[in-house]
């Protein structure tokens, strides 16, 4: 998009609390339930509900017509009754009266098929009447609710691109070629741009682009580049109007879209620029013993999305969804250290989708704060309990974590390392290398922010790089300055690859980061599928699978370990380098966990930081902090106690007393130290083994 309304004060949302609650759709019942509802709100804790978030045709039944009645008398009960509110703009999903009006603005997909009613989300982001029903209705909502005493926010459609984040019918071809002449000006910007002399792709005319529908082979790679450029904007200016009416009617309050974690398909930094609060939707799999590792990767990305700043915790599960395969369900106590995690990771909130578990349509099976049992289900007992613990940690509201790591997260390589079919593997992509170098931070003891590869990076001590596939001169020209200032840098494989316009940087990768890492790659070598190569480092040999890289190390760069198998054998695999005040890794193979966990481990103690030497993936601990108190959780993810050694005379909110060190923490345990700020934020170790 040109222009870029970022939000420089952003407005605060109106609720003194953390938030507790839930989705909530008094819609799908009777009023004589709501009161109900009511009694079992408060007797939970709860304070935010978010609502009407599907309910566009019980509110305009007809074109014109509305129904005002029913949300009237809902939102005055809440307010009543003391819980704020998460207003919807009821945009997320179009009556059905308005697609068969206007069955041009069904979303078409990559086939050339068009996506039918009967769920959710069925528009096309660039179709202008979709555009304009959209305005209309937030500003008919604003009109009539922002006056409201209970508003808290505004919540701007819901998780866009759930279901369609990319469309390909004619509207969205016509506004891709409208978003292509905006950045390459004329056909022959364009033409050298997507490199259109290989494979005979040269376009003589605007009409002749398209969206990159399903074609006889491999797509131009910056085509498709371009067009998942182009859908995160096309979804960010529906965004944006949608901003520009609630800001013209309700200028003072705040305003947010619920994001989906770490999402490939649109770029969260520029959504989060036009917002004022950070929203997100958690889902961590109850199946996977150890799906909170990335949830901490999903939080850390939360709060880096506005420079720190606490988020809200908006949608989460009581127990189990509805939407995998299989939706196992949460044992005790696992969604209060769940909901805790994200407390710890800078959330101001705990909500949950949904308040009341559905007696009809597809979300019956979702675990609800009340399940169908009512108040003796256990999912009730449980998130009551929990709702009332919150009140406990309330000091923590405002806080902000304080992590020394930093982790590039960049869109463009992540598409670029994963839209394009043409490239050395298909199995390494920007997400997975991310989520491989977060998951041995995590365990070595450090929560991670993310961060632009440009930077800022004035608040660590580490920035890690685990791909950049996507690289140009200012984002190594930021890490430099950020190592020549004493920082140090990790880069991963594929890095500094191909510039922009996916053309290979002159002389290969590293690209813009030779000078920084002091290597240059003469070849990728990727490993074949169940196969891996054998590095050698720090004395010992660890699996290598997904790829390596022929790499040369020049003149002051230090070789750190090597291949040790295959065709590279004995070619450098991990260097480092000094720079400036700081120093410059570079890791070029893909290693497995113990491997990773290693070279990290050095890395972060040659630039003077903590690092676990026993590691339990099941032990997490996260600082927030105010001026002047130091917030440290700690939490087990697991069944097995854990013991860890803690500051001395530490108060533990949630028990009321001081905690003992070593601290044992039961299955799914938490506790909430609070002491004097320190420089650095107590760094949580396991107590020593005793023999027995
Ligand atoms: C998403 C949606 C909700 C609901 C939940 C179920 O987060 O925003 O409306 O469908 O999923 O997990």
């Amino acid at each position: 998009m040109s222009d870029n309304p970022a939000v420089d004060t952003p407005r605060a949302v109106r609720l003194e609390a953390l938030a507790y609650g839930g989705d909530y759709n008094p819609d799908q019942w009777s009023e004589e339930v709501w009161a109900e509802d009511m009694r079992l709100m408060r007797e939970a804790g709860v304070n935010m509900v978010s609502l009407p978030i599907f309910s566009w045709p019980q509110l305009e039944p007809e074109p014109g017509v509305y129904d005002w009645g029913w949300l009237d008398r809902i939102l005055d009960l809440l307010h009543e009754n003391g819980i704020a509110i998460d207003l919807a703009t009821a945009t997320a999903t179009p009556p059905s009266w308005l697609l068969r009006a206007h069955p041009e603005m069904m979303p078409m997909d990559a086939d050339g098929h068009r996506l039918e009613f009967g769920s959710r989300q069925v528009y096309c982001p660039s179709s202008p009447v979709w555009r304009e029903n959209v305005a209309r209705m937030t500003r008919a909502m604003a009109e009539r609710y922002g006056e409201h005493p209970g508003l808290a926010m505004w919540h701007i459609s819901n998780e866009y691109g759930d279901h369609v984040s990319r469309c390909w019918c004619p509207e969205s071809a016509a506004h891709f070629r409208r978003w292509l002449k905006d950045r390459y000006g004329d056909l022959d910007g364009l033409n050298e741009a997507w490199g259109v002399n290989v494979w005979g792709q040269r376009y003589t005319s605007w009409d002749h682009i398209e969206a990159p529908r399903k074609a006889p082979g491999p797509i131009n790679p910056t085509q498709l580049l371009d067009f998942e450029r182009f859908s995160s904007d096309a979804m960010l200016e529906l965004f944006q109007l949608e901003i520009d009416v609630l800001r013209d009617v309700t200028p003072d309050i705040a305003v947010t879209t619920n994001f989906m974690s770490m999402f490939r398909d649109l770029d969260y930094w520029e959504f989060a620029e036009r917002e004022d609060v950070v929203t997100d939707d958690a889902y961590p799999d109850p199946a996977d013993p150890i799906s909170h590792v990335g949830a901490a990767l999903n939080y850390g990305l939360m709060r880096s999305l506005k420079g720190g700043r606490p988020w809200l915790l908006l949608e989460s599960s009581a127990s189990g969804t509805s939407w995998r395969d299989i939706n196992v369900p949460k044992g005790p106590g696992k969604i209060r250290v769940e909901s805790l995690q994200a407390v710890a990771h800078g959330s101001d909130a705990v909500m949950f989708f949904q308040w009341r578990q559905a007696k009809y349509g597809q979300e019956k099976f979702h675990s609800s704060m009340l399940g169908h049992r009512g108040e003796d289900s256990r999912s009730f007992q449980e998130t009551k309990a929990l709702g009332l613990e919150l009140q406990r940690l309330e000091e923590v509201r405002g806080t902000r974590v304080r992590s020394r790591v930093a982790l590039v997260v960049d869109w463009d390589s992540w598409w670029g390392s994963s839209a394009v079919e043409s490239l050395p593997s298909q199995r390494l992509n920007w997400a997975r290398q991310a989520r491989a170098w977060q998951r041995a931070l995590y365990l070595l003891g450090h929560p991670v922010d993310a961060v632009k590869a440009t930077g800022p990076f004035d608040r660590y001590d580490v920035v890690v790089v685990p791909n950049l596939y996507i690289a140009d001169a200012a984002q190594a020209a930021a890490l430099t300055a950020f190592a020549d200032a004493g920082g140090t840098v990790v880069v991963g494989p594929f890095s500094g690859v191909v510039d922009d316009t996916e053309k290979v940087h002159d002389g290969g990768a590293p690209g813009p980061f030779r000078g920084l890492l002091g290597v240059e790659v003469d070849e990728q070598w990727p490993v074949n599928d169940g196969l891996a190569e054998i590095v050698a480092y720090g004395g010992r040999a660890y699996d290598s699978p997904i790829w390596g890289e022929w790499i040369e190390a020049l003149d002051g760069t230090e070789v750190r370990g090597s291949y040790a198998s295959g065709e590279l054998a004995g070619l450098p695999a991990v260097t480092s380098r000094p720079v400036g005040a700081g120093s410059a890794w570079y890791v070029s193979c893909v290693l497995d966990d113990d491997g990773l966990v290693a070279v990290l481990r050095d890395a972060l103690t040659e630039a003077g930081l903590p690092a676990r030497d026993r590691v339990d993936v099941h032990l997490e601990a996260v600082t927030r902090s105010s001026d002047d108190t130091d917030y440290t959780f700690v939490l087990n993810h697991g069944h097995a106690p854990i013991s860890v050694e803690v500051p001395a005379g530490a108060r533990d909110l949630i028990t009321g007393g001081t905690a003992a060190s070593p601290l044992t923490l039961e299955r799914f345990g938490v506790a909430v130290l609070a002491m004097a700020r320190a420089e650095h934020a107590p760094f949580i170790t396991l107590a020593p083994e005793r023999l027995s």
